[in-house]
């Protein structure tokens, strides 16, 4: 991966460091769709998983492995042999692999969690990263807890990994404790010290402090030229060093920073949405670059400077970063085109089946509501197109629910199970309390509800209904969605949906409903 010194490589990591801090797993045909954002995006390698972590993120890396072309993708490993053949057999079908070998060198972590000498964590690098390179040719290097790690033995780690073979070396800032101005000089005295032409230094901030972003780009003024990152800043705590507020600071201050990236900037505000829907954690409204409020002017005075020159406020348009200027609703009269148009600016790559099936269901819409706004549209796709379950196990086929102010809500239901239909019916505390104890009479067991969220998918009153629901079974936890015009239906809908998800990841660990 060499390359024009100016040119700051974007490794993301928001399907391995972002997932392992969501409170949900993604499944693997979500991944697929990030991962072909990302490259539409235009990251330059793509952290697909940790192989060994799981049976699931083994699935998740060989099959966004194969899926992508143009960027190079990770698996990580820890420096053992297991790990790393693991990982090597997952990246199989990559055009560009890229096993990512880690290890601590802070003496807090070799000593409590490793309980290794930093004689025998040089061991472990020296072995890790000879057997990694015996698989693929791209070896990257992380030491875990770096910016909390003796300088000296950094550079004694560092030279080590290199001459075992690693191309890339990562100085992670794991718990987010480095400060920018020292972090800088930190990176530059390794790189200074360590040398070699051809090799790539890189950084990964974590933001524990709220500095994620702002110790990225000081170690870019210190020689990195790769930087660590996920979309919306997902991560471990409190995230990591966010993707879109790194590149956009590079663009809009090259004068500084004397570096850019090969991102396609216009595809942010997309692929910000798309992560946000499939991993139900929600972008803050003030949220920089891709936040709703990150373009939106609402002091007079601001508002006069801004019709006289936009720049008076903005140093950055929403055009840049994809956002759209105003959220322009389409119905029945809009055509395939549009349609299309708009799916692809909310950051989905439908197949021509799934834009198909998108358009009918989109028309049927509209013959529901007059307007379709984009959280609408974004609401169908993911409740009726994108979103891969594996095998859908129990469907919804009827449902009555009876409310009104005297009496306790009641609900009827009809799920179908492997060619039989099986109807079941409660009282409950509220309509959805009702239709969930039917439920669980037809399932026969019992997982907890873990989260239950529902909103509408814009201000309108005519707007969709999406429900999320997490339910927890034996320490493992799957989230459904669902969207209607009837709340109540999508409620059901999602309970259904996770419930389906919930037999597939019990059935990738290897756990008996
Ligand atoms: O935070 C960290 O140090 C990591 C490494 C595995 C790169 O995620
Ligand atoms: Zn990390």
């Amino acid at each position: 991966m060499s390359g024009p010194d100016g040119i700051v490589r974007i490794f993301d990591t928001t399907m391995r460091d972002g997932e392992q801090a969501s409170r949900i797993n993604l499944n693997t045909g979500e991944k697929i769709q990030i991962a072909r954002q990302l490259e539409r995006l235009g990251v330059d390698i793509i952290e697909a998983g940790f192989p060994a972590a799981s049976p699931g993120d083994y699935d998740a890396v060989l099959n966004v492995a194969r899926e992508v072309e143009t960027p190079v993708v990770a698996g990580l490993a820890r420096t053992r042999e297991h790990d790393i053949t693991v990982a090597g057999d997952a990246l199989k079908g990559a055009a560009h692999p890229r096993i990512h070998v880690f290890i601590a060198t802070s003496p807090i972590h070799m000593e409590y969690k490793l309980k290794l000498t930093p004689a025998e964590v040089l061991r472990e690098v020296e072995r890790g990263v000879s057997l990694a390179k015996g698989i693929v040719d791209d070896v990257e290097f992380s030491a875990e807890d770096a910016s909390r790690s003796d300088i000296d033995f950094l550079t004694e780690v560092f030279t080590c990994a290199i001459d075992r073979g690693a191309t890339t070396l990562n100085i992670p800032d794991t718990v987010g404790y480095a400060m920018p101005a020292e972090f800088e000089e930190f990176c530059r005295t390794i790189i200074n010290r360590v040398g070699r032409d051809g090799v790539v230094w890189s950084v990964h901030c974590h933001n524990d402090l709220g500095l994620g972003v702002a110790n990225s780009l000081a170690a870019v003024r210190g020689g990195a030229r790769q930087v660590e990152c996920t979309i919306n800043g997902l991560g471990e705590r409190a995230g990591n060093a966010s993707m879109e507020e790194i590149v956009m600071s590079l663009r809009t201050r090259a004068d500084h920073f004397g570096a850019d990236t090969r991102i396609d900037t216009t595809k942010f505000y997309g692929t910000s949405k798309l992560v946000s829907l499939l991993t139900g954690v929600s972008v803050q409204p003030n949220k920089a670059i891709v936040g709703i409020n990150a373009f939106s002017h609402e002091a007079g005075i601001h508002q006069h400077g801004m019709l006289c020159n936009k720049a008076t406020y903005e140093i950055m348009t929403p055009e840049s970063v994809g956002a759209p200027g105003t959220d322009l609703h389409l119905g029945k009269h809009s055509g395939r085109h549009a349609f299309n148009e708009r799916v692809e600016k909310l950051g989905y790559q439908l197949t021509d089946e799934q834009s198909r099936a998108a358009f009918e269901l989109f028309k049927d819409l509209c013959d529901k509501k007059k307007d379709v706004s984009d959280g609408d549209i974004e609401a169908l796709l993911m409740d009726r197109v994108v979103q891969v379950t594996p095998e859908r196990r129990y469907e919804l086929k009827d449902y009555t629910v009876t409310v009104g102010s005297g009496g306790k809500p009641t609900a009827s239901i009809t799920l179908s199970h492997g060619g039989a239909e099986t109807t079941e019916a409660s009282v409950g505390n509220g309509p959805v309390d009702a239709a969930y104890k039917a439920i669980l009479k037809i399932l026969g067991f019992s997982p907890e509800l873990a989260e239950f969220r529902i909103r509408a998918t814009s201000e309108l009153a005519d707007a969709l209904g999406e429900a999320r629901v997490i339910l927890r079974y034996k320490d493992i936890k799957a989230q459904g969605r669902g969207a209607s015009t009837d709340i109540i239906e999508a409620t059901i809908s999602a309970y259904v949906e996770a419930v389906n998800r919930l037999y597939s990841f019990a059935a990738a660990k290897e756990v008996v409903i």
